[in-house]
Order: structure tokens, then C-alpha cells, then sequence
């Protein structure tokens, strides 16, 4: 079998940090989501992987090279704009050939991986199976409709008035047939061709397709919230089975007047002064936190620098600078290069410097 991650796209709800930076390469639990999905492949014994890229593909490129660091071959295929999931699969043709592949989003974080999944697609003869999970705000999605002996009646895209609350998550399996429906299909009212559409045709086709339903955790990193809900659950995840002790680097420093809880990683040359760090957390590269409380569920990426703060359940991204601010950082995203600090120049006022679509709550 082969592997296609689909990271084109614009990524327009995680803006500003999406203006400078592909969404799929926003860590999570200090690791980008790219990176993640990689691995759940390579884990499920596939090596040969496709990535679909679009405007941010120099930069993704640049972050996965070859993908010998993680054990399988990468090939890029450019996507000249992104109309669509099916539009997609239709242009990776040359490289997925008449292999059968896993279709895996690049912005989505699942719990459990996909070796059972795709286990069970090689052991069956079927086209197509399909990945679903109840959700609450199903009209977000791919929406399902099942029959009662469980086989697929219909798929319907983002319907205003969901016929089920079975979400489409974006984890596919396809045999050579679903170039058959790629061709056949049109562009839908969006001006995408439609992998449901695609998927459906399928069905109409009488070609085997069958759905799992999830039963763990399942995230599609659209927005700011969701990026926090998934930080949180795999810090969850990676820190759970964790030794006792703390998992610190040899070369990370921690001042005898720090206290560093059982679920909590810090990374290589990290510096802890005088600071209380509560798991599960993870403390990057180089990064420097003093006189500072960091809380569950943060992540802090590398180079950054905390001083005098209290931060709980953020993501910060690299080389970015925190201090002073005299009131706890909650929920947060902060991307790369962002300094935050509470100021001595008279007036007292809210001095800021924010790029387009930046959010800030005062209190
Ligand atoms: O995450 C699950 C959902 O993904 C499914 O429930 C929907 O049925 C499916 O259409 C899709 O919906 P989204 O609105 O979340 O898709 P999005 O536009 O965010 O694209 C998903 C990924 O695919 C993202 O990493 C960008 C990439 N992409 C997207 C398009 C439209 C491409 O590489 N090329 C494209 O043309």
C-alpha cells in the first residue's frame, strides 16, 4: 500500500499564524502535525508516501525533505490550486499508479493511529472504507447516513441539517477505482471536487465501500480551539504510560529550587529557574522559563522565553518571549517571534503590535 497526505489548502480559520506558516506544521505537543501523521503511517508498515502541497509547499518541502529521517520516501506533488479533496487523489494518478492507498488529511490528529484500520482494508477485499465519528456540530463535516445493518446509504458534504451525527473523518482507503470516481464527478456548489461526492459515487457504483466507526478521540485542526483540544489530548496520550520520574534531557538544566511534576518532558538544553511546571506539559529546546508557573496542558516549542508568568493549556511557538504580564495566560496559541510583556513606561496603556486577524482578550 501506498500513503497521500493532502496538505494544500489555505488554512484561512488558524489566521495570522497561517499567513507565514502551513497549518499542517503547527506542532503539537512540540511535534508538527505533518510529522504525526508521517509516523501513524510509516507505523501501519507503509513507506512510500505522496504529499499534495499547494501555496505553502516550498516551506513543507523544506520541513520533511525526503523523509528518510522518518523512515519512508516522500514525493511532492504539486497542486497547482485547491479545488478539492478529489481533485487531490485525480492528480497524485502517476504516483499512486494502481496501488492501494491511504488518503490521510494533514490536519488531522487521531487517537490510536491507523495500523488497525489499514490492517483491516488489506485484509478485506473492499474499494473503498471510510473512517466516522459522532460529533456534535455534524453540519462542519462529511456527514454519513447508515442503514440499520450498518452498510452506507448516503454521503452528503457539510449538509445545513445533518441526516446523522457520524462525521466523516479525513482518513480514507481507496483502491484504483476511486480514479473511476474522480473523473466522474463534477465540482460541487464550493467550487471543489468533492471526495464524498467521489465516495458516493462509489456506493451508487455498487463497489465495495465500508465505514468504521472511531470510538477514541478524533481532531481536524481548523481552528485556534481545536489546536489547544489537540495539544491537550496528545500531550494526554504521549504522558499517561510515563515513568514516575520526569523525562529530562541530560543536557536540560533545572535549578534546585524548581519543582518539575511526574507527566512533564523537557527537551535538550531547556532551562528551568526557579519555576513550577505541572504535567502533562512539554518544555522544547533552549527554552528558558524562570520564576514562572507553567501549567497543564502547555507546550512550549523551542527558543522560547517565559519570565515571571503564569501560563496554562497554551501552545507557544518558537523564539517567541513571555514576561511580567502579572495576570495567568490561558487557552492561548502564540505563534513564532511574538514577545508579550507588561511595560513601565507611563501612561499605563495596552501597547500593541498585531498582524491581520489577530485575536486579544482583555479583562
Ligand atoms: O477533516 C475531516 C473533513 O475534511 C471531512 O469531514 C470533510 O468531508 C472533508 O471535505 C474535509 O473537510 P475540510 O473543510 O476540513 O477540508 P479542508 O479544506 O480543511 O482540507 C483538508 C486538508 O486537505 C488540509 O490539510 C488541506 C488539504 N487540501 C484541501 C483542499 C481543498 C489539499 O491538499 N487540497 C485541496 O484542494
Amino acid at each position: 500500500m501506498k500513503g497521500l497526505i493532502l496538505s494544500g489548502g489555505k488554512g484561512t480559520r488558524l489566521y495570522p499564524l497561517t499567513y507565514t506558516r502551513a497549518k499542517q506544521l503547527i506542532p503539537v505537543a512540540n511535534k508538527p502535525i505533518l510529522v504525526r501523521v508521517i509516523e501513524s503511517i510509516r507505523d501501519a508498515g507503509i513507506h512510500d508516501i505522496g504529499v499534495v502541497i499547494g501555496e505553502t509547499g516550498p516551506e513543507v518541502r523544506e520541513a520533511l525533505g525526503d523523509g528518510k529521517q522518518w523512515g519512508v520516501n516522500i514525493v511532492y506533488i504539486p497542486q497547482d490550486s485547491p479545488d478539492g479533496l478529489a481533485h487531490a487523489v485525480k492528480i497524485s494518478r502517476d504516483f499512486l499508479g494502481d496501488d492501494r492507498f491511504v488518503m490521510f488529511l494533514g490536519d488531522n490528529v487521531i487517537e490510536g493511529g491507523v495500523d488497525h484500520l489499514v490492517d483491516e482494508f488489506s485484509r478485506n477485499n473492499w474499494n473503498s472504507q471510510i473512517v466516522l465519528k459522532e460529533v456534535e456540530n455534524a453540519s462542519a463535516y462529511g456527514v454519513a447516513k447508515l442503514r440499520d445493518d450498518g452498510s452506507i446509504e448516503q454521503l452528503i458534504e457539510k449538509p445545513p441539517h445533518p441526516p446523522s451525527n457520524l462525521a466523516l473523518v479525513g482518513i480514507y482507503m481507496f483502491d484504483h477505482h476511486i480514479f473511476e470516481a474522480v473523473n466522474a464527478i463534477q465540482p460541487s456548489a464550493r467550487g471543489e471536487l468533492e471526495i464524498t461526492d467521489a465516495i458516493q459515487w462509489l456506493i451508487d457504483q455498487d463497489y465495495a465501500v465500508f465505514p468504521h466507526v472511531h470510538q477514541g478521540w478524533w481532531i481536524d485542526t481548523g481552528k485556534p480551539t481545536d489546536m489547544l483540544e489537540a495539544n491537550s489530548y496528545v500531550l494526554d496520550e504521549l504522558l499517561t504510560d510515563m515513568p514516575v520520574e520526569a523525562r529530562v534531557s541530560p543536557d536540560a538544566t533545572i535549578s534546585s529550587d524548581s519543582q518539575i511534576d511526574s507527566r512533564v518532558i523537557v527537551e535538550r538544553g531547556a532551562q528551568i529557574v526557579d519555576s513550577v511546571i505541572r504535567g502533562p506539559a512539554i518544555i522544547g529546546e533552549d527554552t528558558v522559563v524562570e520564576n514562572s508557573y507553567i501549567g497543564p496542558f502547555s507546550s512550549l516549542y523551542h527558543h522560547v522565553t517565559i519570565e515571571n508568568c503564569e501560563i496554562e493549556r497554551c501552545i507557544i511557538l518558537e523564539h517567541s518571549t513571555i514576561s511580567d504580564l502579572g495576570i495567568r495566560l490561558a487557552d492561548s496559541l502564540i505563534g513564532r517571534h511574538v514577545t508579550l510583556k507588561r511595560g513601565d513606561k507611563k501612561p499605563a496603556a495596552l501597547r500593541m503590535n498585531l498582524g491581520d486577524h489577530s485575536r486579544v482578550w482583555v479583562i
